[in-house]
């Protein structure tokens, strides 16, 4: 028998740095909906990986953009990527992360001008 293959996903935390404040986000779910669900003032337009404004960076823990979703290198410059920035509206973490992100903020609309 083979355990763990198919291990079950479960909820990971999310600590903001700056403000402390936690919150849990579900399997497969994008950083910002989660925010978002936990009542968190992040920066945000257009919610679909076109703008920008949700970027943060991650200090500790992993994720990825769901292939195809949004086209990070035209809202992150290479150095921005190699930082740990990301797109949260289109990003999803797979382990327990800290974020920098300005919370109540307005976001800079990269993909708006
Ligand atoms: S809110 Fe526009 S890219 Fe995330």
């Amino acid at each position: 028998m083979v355990f763990g293959l198919f291990k079950k996903k479960e909820p990971v935390k999310v600590t903001v740095k700056g403000t402390g404040e936690t919150f849990m986000c579900n399997p497969d779910e994008m950083l910002m909906k989660a925010a978002l669900r936990a009542k968190i003032d992040w920066p945000l337009s257009c919610k679909v990986g076109s703008c920008g404004s949700c970027r943060a960076t991650i200090l500790e823990g992993e994720g990825h953009h769901p292939s195809g979703i949004c086209d990070v290198p035209s809202l992150l410059k290479k150095e921005e990527i190699e930082s740990g920035m990301v797109i949260a509206c289109q990003w999803t973490p797979t382990t327990d992360i800290t974020v920098d992100v300005e919370i109540g903020k307005e976001g800079d609309k990269r993909g708006m001008i």
